[in-house]
């Protein structure tokens, strides 16, 4: 059974309202300056954070993924991050009316490691999907020239992810990126939960493979090798494809 949204839309964040500092002179940044319009229509626009629904049943990606493991992922751990990103900014809302920079500093870590579990795990769901809805199948067009041109194979490309995905000491992701620039794929891994923009504003994140303990030792106990090979049973190359045909165009 999907989960439908908790609170609705997801695209509304409200700190974008804010005017840049480098359009303003440091004296106008003062709560007064800000307008009382401005402050009410942000905190308002926070309103709007939630968990994104599932695209697909908990168990649909049985047996490669245990509906266990995908029900905790999402109703824990994705909404924790997605409650404590929005507690943060709600933190660094007050912390900037009351000019209070050390907690504006402080609370960077936080929006940072919760902004990018949000966005990582985003991302996650729309990368798997289940096998009688064409999880696994290898990608045409564009993306598959791409792979054979820049890695020789599709095999070989996974290989690849693969071990740069078992050699991530600790916890975070490993990504296959384009980079828009370049014109050119790119394989990343971030700690923790640092969204791949961290390593560069041009990389487009295709797919990502959470290798947190926590989206596999439930089946896979310990063996994170077995986890990565299974993965790419349930991969959504349709969703990387079509992503990679629109951004590199
Ligand atoms: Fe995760």
């Amino acid at each position: 059974m999907a989960v439908a949204p908790l609170t609705g839309s997801t695209k509304a964040v409200g700190l974008a309202s804010f005017p840049s500092p480098m359009t303003m002179s440091p004296l106008t940044l003062d709560r007064n300056s800000l307008g009382r319009g401005q402050r009410l229509g942000q905190v308002q626009a926070l309103k709007t954070f939630s968990l994104p629904d599932l695209p697909y049943d908990y168990r649909a990606l049985e047996p490669l993924v245990s509906g266990e493991i995908m029900e905790l992922h999402h109703l824990k751990h994705h909404l924790t991050y997605i409650t404590n990103y929005y507690k943060a900014l709600h933190q660094l809302d007050e912390a900037i009316s009351k000019g209070d920079s050390s907690s504006i500093l402080r609370l960077q870590s936080s929006i940072k490691f919760n902004g990018g579990g949000h966005i990582n795990h985003s991302i996650f769901r729309k990368n798997l999907a289940p096998v009688i809805e064409g999880g696994g199948e290898p990608p045409n067009g564009l993306l598959g020239v791409a792979f054979h041109s820049s890695y020789g194979s599709l095999e070989a490309l996974m290989q690849k992810i693969n071990a740069e995905g078992a050699a991530l000491q600790g916890s975070g992701w490993v990504w296959l990126a384009l980079d828009k620039e370049m014109k050119r794929l790119q394989i990343e891994t971030t700690q923790n939960q640092d969204p791949l923009v961290t390593k560069g504003p041009n990389l487009v994140p295709l797919l990502g493979i959470d290798v947190w303990e926590h989206a596999y030792n439930l089946q896979y106990k310990n063996v994170k090798a077995d986890y990565l090979k299974n993965i790419w049973k349930v991969m959504n190359w349709k969703y990387a494809s079509e992503l990679y045909e629109k951004e590199s165009a």
